[in-house]
């Protein structure tokens, strides 16, 4: 037994010896897999949300909103290509969207936004680690969403002023798509994006932007087709589809930003003065008649302004037999205001121009004689006034000198 136990005691070392070697490669082991799983498994660390780097800036990941996001199937490496392990590099390489959305980069790098931002992309679709599908309610590129999103940079005087823009975000949230967009949740109202598109937009001033002039009535249109047609049909939109950019777009009359419900008083009391200011001979004899002056009373009176004659959109010239001022149809359209309208009432002239001879002709010669006769008159009681006068003055200079001999 001693010597069993005896030749057993050697054995027994070292059955400890290995005991405490395979313990040790087993806590070596152990740490290593530790080590291993926190280069692998990013979020160990980072879904510490108060992980900070050296300078106190927050490095933590929210784990659940990065899974339930769009990337939450990618591994974070995926994005972040330069980091192996920690410690990180000390220059991680930025991340490159690009690498698997090319296209958006491409037109990205094309459009006014190129630059204007430390992150190309970032800036419209938010928090790298929370970006959803355009159509979940949570995306900062949702329909609804998307005015605010533009407006962390178009709403600021700042931005404004240093690019030499118009600030835009608080006009259009009081217009009618503003409206409808912010206060009603109305998806199919224009939010900035369906006017200006998303990755690339351009400048007005740009021939392909989808806001350049000539383009204004297909891009409404994608959405307003039925006044599209019908303003392509009339004089202004075939003048604009031929090249005439001195004819009105939708937003000459609308505006772009600012755009109201066009029964309401606000727009219908501006809108003469829209027409107006391209057509001046027209604006200057509609002022002279008893509709103009009816609407000059003060405050808002319902009359016949420029559109309540000559249609909004179609608009066609007198001669053309479609017009609602060829004299075929005035009965008609003077009709929906004066209902006993006949030939007779029609006679009117809702454009008399007395300086007009060829025109209008009877005004003309009335004018003129009214004219005549008030000169005639003036320049007759001028006349008499200075005879007048001057004979007066001799008067007084003849009883002068007989009130001095009395004196002597
Ligand atoms: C052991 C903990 C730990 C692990 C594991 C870890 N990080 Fe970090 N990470 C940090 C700390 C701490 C910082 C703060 C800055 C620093 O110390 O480098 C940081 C910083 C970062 C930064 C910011 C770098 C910068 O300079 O802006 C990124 C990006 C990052 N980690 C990504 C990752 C990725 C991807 C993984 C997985 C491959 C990972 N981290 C794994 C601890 C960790
Ligand atoms: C879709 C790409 C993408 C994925 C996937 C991604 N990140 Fe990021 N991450 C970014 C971008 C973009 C930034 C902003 C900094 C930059 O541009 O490099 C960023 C920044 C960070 C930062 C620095 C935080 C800060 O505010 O500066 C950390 C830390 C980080 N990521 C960790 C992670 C971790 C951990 C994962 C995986 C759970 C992950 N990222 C997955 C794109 C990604
Ligand atoms: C000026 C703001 C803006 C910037 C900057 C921007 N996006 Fe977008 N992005 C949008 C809007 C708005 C949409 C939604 C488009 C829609 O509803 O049709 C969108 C949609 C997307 C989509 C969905 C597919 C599509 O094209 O509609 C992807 C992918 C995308 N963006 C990636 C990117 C990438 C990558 C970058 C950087 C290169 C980027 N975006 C920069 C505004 C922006
Ligand atoms: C490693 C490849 C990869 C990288 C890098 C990457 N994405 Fe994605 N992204 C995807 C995949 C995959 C999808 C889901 C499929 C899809 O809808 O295109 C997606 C979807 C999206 C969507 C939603 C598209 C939609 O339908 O509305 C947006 C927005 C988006 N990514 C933006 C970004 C931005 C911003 C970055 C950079 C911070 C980025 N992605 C980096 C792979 C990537
Ligand atoms: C990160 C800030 C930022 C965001 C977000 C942003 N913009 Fe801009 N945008 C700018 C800057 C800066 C300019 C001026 C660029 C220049 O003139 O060089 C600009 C220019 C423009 C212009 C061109 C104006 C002109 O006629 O020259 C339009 C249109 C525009 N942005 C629309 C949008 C829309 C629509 C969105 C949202 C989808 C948006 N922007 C989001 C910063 C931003
Ligand atoms: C209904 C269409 C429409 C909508 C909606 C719209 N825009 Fe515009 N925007 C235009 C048109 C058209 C122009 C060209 C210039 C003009 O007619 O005023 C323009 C011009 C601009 C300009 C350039 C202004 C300048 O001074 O040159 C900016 C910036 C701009 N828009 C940003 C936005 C932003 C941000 C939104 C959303 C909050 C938005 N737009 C919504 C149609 C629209
Ligand atoms: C994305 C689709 C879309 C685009 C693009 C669009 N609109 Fe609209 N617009 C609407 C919707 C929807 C309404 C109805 C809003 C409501 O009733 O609350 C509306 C309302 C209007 C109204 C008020 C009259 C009415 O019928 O309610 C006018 C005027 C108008 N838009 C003009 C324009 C002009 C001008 C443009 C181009 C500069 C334009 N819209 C571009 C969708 C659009
Ligand atoms: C020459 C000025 C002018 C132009 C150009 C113009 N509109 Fe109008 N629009 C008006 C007037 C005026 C009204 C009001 C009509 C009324 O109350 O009878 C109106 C009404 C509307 C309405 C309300 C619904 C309706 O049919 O009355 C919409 C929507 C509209 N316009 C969109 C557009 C779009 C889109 C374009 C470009 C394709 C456009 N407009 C071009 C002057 C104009
Ligand atoms: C931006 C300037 C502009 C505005 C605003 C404008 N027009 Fe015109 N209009 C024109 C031009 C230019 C033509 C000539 C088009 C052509 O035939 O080439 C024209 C033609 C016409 C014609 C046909 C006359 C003819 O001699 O052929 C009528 C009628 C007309 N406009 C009515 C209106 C009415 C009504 C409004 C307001 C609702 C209006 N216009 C607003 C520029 C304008
Ligand atoms: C009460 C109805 C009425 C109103 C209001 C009215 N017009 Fe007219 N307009 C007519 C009639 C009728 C004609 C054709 C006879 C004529 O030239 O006097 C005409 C002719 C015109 C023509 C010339 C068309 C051609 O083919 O020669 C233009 C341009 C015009 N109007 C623009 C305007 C503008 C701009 C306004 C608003 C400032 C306006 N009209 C207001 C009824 C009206
Ligand atoms: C949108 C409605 C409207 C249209 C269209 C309209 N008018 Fe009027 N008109 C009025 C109103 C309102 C008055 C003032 C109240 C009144 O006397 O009936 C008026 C007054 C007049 C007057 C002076 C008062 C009178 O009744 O004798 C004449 C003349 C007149 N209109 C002629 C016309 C002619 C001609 C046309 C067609 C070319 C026309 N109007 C189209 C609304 C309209």
């Amino acid at each position: 037994m001693k010597a069993d136990l005896g030749k057993t005691g050697p054995s027994r070392v070292v059955l400890g010896l290995r005991t405490l070697a395979a313990t040790f490669v087993v806590l070596l082991l152990s740490v290593s897999t530790i080590f291993l799983r926190a280069q692998t498994d990013c979020l160990s660390c980072h879904a510490d949300k108060t992980l900070q780097d050296a300078s106190g800036h927050g490095v933590g990941v929210d784990s659940e909103k990065f899974h339930s996001s769009i990337h939450g199937v990618l591994n974070c490496t995926d994005c972040h290509t330069s980091i192996k392990e920690y410690p990180h590099p000390d220059q991680p390489a930025p991340v490159q969207c690009a690498t698997c959305h090319a296209d958006q980069a491409k037109a990205i790098g094309g459009s006014v936004h190129d630059g204007t931002s430390p992150h190309p992309c970032t800036s419209c679709h938010g928090d790298a680690h929370s970006i959803f599908p355009k159509d979940n309610p949570k995306s900062a590129v949702y329909p609804l969403n998307i005015p605010r999103t533009c407006g962390t940079c178009h709403a600021s005087e700042a931005l404004a002023k240093k690019y030499g823009l118009q600030n835009v975000y608080a006009t259009y949230m009081d217009s009618i798509h503003g409206y409808a967009v912010s206060k009603e949740g109305l998806l199919v109202a224009a939010n900035c994006q369906s006017c200006h598109g998303s990755h690339n937009i351009l400048s007005h001033k740009d021939a392909k932007s989808t806001t350049a002039r000539v383009n204004v009535p297909n891009t409404c249109g994608t959405c307003h087709g039925g006044v599209k047609d019908e303003y392509s049909a009339g004089v202004h939109g075939k003048a604009v589809a031929a090249g005439n950019l001195t004819a009105p777009v939708c937003t000459d009359c609308h505006t772009a930003h600012a755009i109201l419900q066009p029964t309401e008083a606000s727009f219908r009391m501006q809108s003469t003065p829209i027409c107006g200011s391209c057509h001046k001979e027209q604006l200057a004899t509609y002022r002279d008649t008893f509709h103009s002056q009816l609407g000059l009373l003060g405050g808002y009176v319902e009359t016949a302004r420029c559109w309540d004659c000559h249609g909004a959109h179609g608009n066609l010239p007198a001669s053309d037999p479609a017009s609602p001022v060829n004299k075929a149809n005035l009965i008609k359209t003077c009709g929906r205001c004066h209902k006993d309208a006949n030939a007779s009432f029609v006679q009117y002239q809702p454009h008399a121009n007395p300086h007009d001879r060829k025109l209008n002709p009877a005004l003309y010669f009335v004018r003129l004689f009214m004219n005549l006769l008030l000169w005639s008159t003036l320049s007759f009681f001028t006349l008499h006034t200075l005879l007048w006068f001057i004979r007066a003055k001799r008067e007084q200079r003849k009883s002068e000198p007989a009130a001095e001999e009395k004196h002597d």
